[in-house]
């Protein structure tokens, strides 16, 4: 028989979210007629736009006749797309970003997931605890770690984020080649400014590091002065990648469109020593692995930079900011502990005992959902992620349910 890819032994258990999935179906068959609220998965519940429905029906309608039918498109995504979201994303935000540097895909996962194969074997990862966790298991997939023990893998080194530190991580304290960073944070809501940043790219800059900067929440950001782009700081060109994705933004996380940036400036090197653009290895890398993302995907996602889609997007936003405003306001009332829901649609819960356990309470007794904090790391293990994607009835019931479980009156 054919021998498997031993390094997928190492991974832990299951994907957090098929954990809770597993658990949610087995309380649903045991109660039927209890009704859930699920307040755990970072999925959005709203329709798209309406500018991007048009967009992407027009679209369609263009592939149903031979004139206007498009096959195969440019391996970096159609011109239109790249040309909105440079102009949008960061020239208007006086970042230096070319369409020729943006790289249009099917998931901000799969990039994340798929970055990692540029770079050699052993180079030394540091990432933030708790973290999303793709990360560390894409790393764990191609060899780079040994074996997980108390919640982590061996061989990466991992950067605590707690209340102390306003869970920031701290520059590492020992040599690493790659860092992984995600602002605003998935799960912690945490957000980074300009000067903290600043001090990441100048940590870049001086060991020879480079940054990949998960965006993925950036719509999320209220206040104008905090960076929503790493390359709004200067000299972050040539130490960063950024992904950027529609899911959350525009509620594209079934619709399937994002981004990456590679900066032409972005160098590694090669076993020589001698510099490589990573811009064209991850070029060649997608003209090898994918064929791009649909047509009319492409045009939904540009209707988001119409005037009409950029109105209906922050309507979107601000209902799920309205959750989380609301989530924060009953978590004060019950005394929890929390931080995140600001520029964020996650807030992180202290709860004060194992998350798991915490989880459990939750759905036995209130028949909420949560994302225990523990499925992101070891720092996460007395925390819970509440998401304030969802209707605002619902999120409004569910933190009813919660405050009664816990002030021990029941659901
Ligand atoms: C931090 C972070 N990055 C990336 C993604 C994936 O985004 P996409 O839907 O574009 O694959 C998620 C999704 O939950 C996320 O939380």
């Amino acid at each position: 028989m054919i021998r498997i890819n031993a390094h997928y032994q190492k991974l832990e258990a299951d994907y957090l979210f098929a954990d809770i999935a597993r658990r949610v179906d087995a309380f649903r068959s045991r109660h039927p007629e209890r009704d859930i609220i699920r307040m755990g998965i970072g999925d959005v519940v709203h329709a798209l736009p309406a500018a991007c429905i048009a967009a992407f029906r027009r679209a369609v309608d263009e592939m149903a006749s031979d004139e206007h039918f498009r096959g195969y498109g440019p391996v970096q995504g159609y011109d239109f797309l790249r040309e909105a979201i440079a102009r949008h994303d960061f020239q208007a935000r006086g970042a230096e970003v070319g369409a020729d540097e943006i790289f249009v895909s099917d998931g901000a996962k799969c990039d994340i997931g798929s970055i990692q194969e540029l770079f050699a074997g052993d180079i030394r990862i540091a990432l933030p605890d708790p973290v999303y966790p793709v990360y560390a298991d894409t790393n764990v997939m191609a060899g780079r770690t040994g074996a997980a023990s108390d919640g982590r893998y061996q061989g990466l080194v991992y950067l605590d984020c707690d209340a102390a530190n306003g869970y920031l991580p701290r520059l590492p304290d020992e040599p690493v080649d790659l860092v992984y960073l995600c602002f605003p944070n998935n799960p912690t809501g945490a957000t980074i400014t300009h000067e903290q940043l600043r001090q990441w790219v100048d940590y870049a800059r001086d060991t020879g590091a480079l940054i990949l900067f998960d965006a993925a929440y950036e719509a999320f950001i209220r206040d104008e002065r905090l960076p929503r782009s790493i390359y709004e700081v200067p000299g972050a060109r040539e130490v960063a990648i950024e992904f950027r994705s529609f899911s959350k933004t525009a509620g594209f996380t079934g619709v399937r469109c994002a981004y990456t940036v590679v900066p032409r400036k972005c160098m590694a090197r090669d076993p020589e020593g001698v510099p490589v653009p990573l811009r064209e290895l991850w070029h060649r890398r997608q003209a090898t692995r994918s064929n791009g993302v649909a047509y009319p995907v492409q045009r939904a996602a540009e209707a988001v930079y119409s005037a009409d889609g950029r109105q209906q997007v922050q309507a979107l936003i601000d209902g799920y900011h309205a959750n989380a405003d609301g989530i924060r306001r009953s978590l004060r009332e019950m005394g929890l502990a929390f931080s995140g829901g600001e520029h964020s649609p996650y807030v992180w819960v202290d709860s004060a005992r194992d998350s798991w356990e915490f989880f459990d309470l939750l759905l036995y007794e209130a028949g909420v959902v949560c994302t225990p904090g523990a499925g992101f790391g070891r720092c996460g293990r007395r925390h819970v992620r509440l998401s304030a994607f969802n209707g605002a009835a619902n999120v409004g019931t569910a933190m009813t349910r919660m405050a009664a479980v816990l002030a021990g009156r029941g659901a």
